[in-house]
């Protein structure tokens, strides 16, 4: 197990990342299953943030409970995949802000390319966590991760379901202090960039452009 790196081996979310996988699963099901793989993601990643205790009234009596610390959390989607991560996320982080980063690959350089960022107020304040269902070579994670430390979040994760060791590796060395949360560390990358045996293009699977 690689430092740093957190494999989420639920019976759960290996059910539904097999299912995911398969080339048979239809645009609805790949939808759903990667809503709800999202969920469960969120549950795991998010079980350190820090909590505060605070006075509340029961019907009954006077209590001291536990809430979430600080301002709320921040979902960021690397586009366009990681806005299929959203939703699901959402379900159990109800209150969360969105941040978006947008990148595109130039084909001459084969360097990311950022065409949008969009944050919300006071990363200062607020815990991070970046979504991209495919941790493939890491310079999507590593670009989006470069521009959102500059702005000092208090405290940074990032979240992938298919990953592989040469993006685990890539992304390891240049933000060694950003947890990974993974639910699969797959064989290798191909020389086409795809993760194998991984699912596909995972963009192209949630929203039906192939
Ligand atoms: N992005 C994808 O969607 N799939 C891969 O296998 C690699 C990168």
């Amino acid at each position: 197990m690689t430092a740093g790196v957190q494999v989420i081996g639920h019976p759960l979310v290996q059910h539904k990342l097999t299912l995911l996988r398969k080339k048979q699963t239809s645009t609805i099901e790949f939808r759903r299953l990667l809503g709800e793989l999202a969920a469960l993601m969120a549950y795991e990643v998010t079980r350190n943030l820090p909590l505060r205790e605070v006075a509340i009234e029961t019907p009954v009596a006077a209590a001291t409970g536990q809430a979430i610390d600080g301002k709320k959390v921040v979902l960021v989607a690397i586009l366009r995949a990681g806005i299929g991560l959203l939703d699901g996320m959402l379900d159990v982080v109800p209150g969360a802000r969105v941040g978006h980063v947008g990148l595109y690959r130039d084909e001459q350089t084969l360097h990311p390319v950022e065409y949008y960022f969009r944050m919300p107020r006071d990363l200062e304040a607020r815990d991070v966590i970046v979504v991209d269902p495919m941790l493939a070579t890491g310079n999507s994670a590593i670009a989006a991760l470069d521009r959102i430390k500059a702005q000092r979040p208090r405290s940074l994760r990032f979240v992938c379901l298919v990953s592989c060791p040469e993006g685990i590796a890539n992304l390891r060395a240049r933000h060694p202090d950003v947890p990974i949360f993974t639910a699969a560390i797959d064989e290798r990358l191909n020389e086409h960039g795809y993760i194998v045996p991984g699912l596909g293009d995972a963009g192209d699977r949630y929203f039906g452009t192939r």
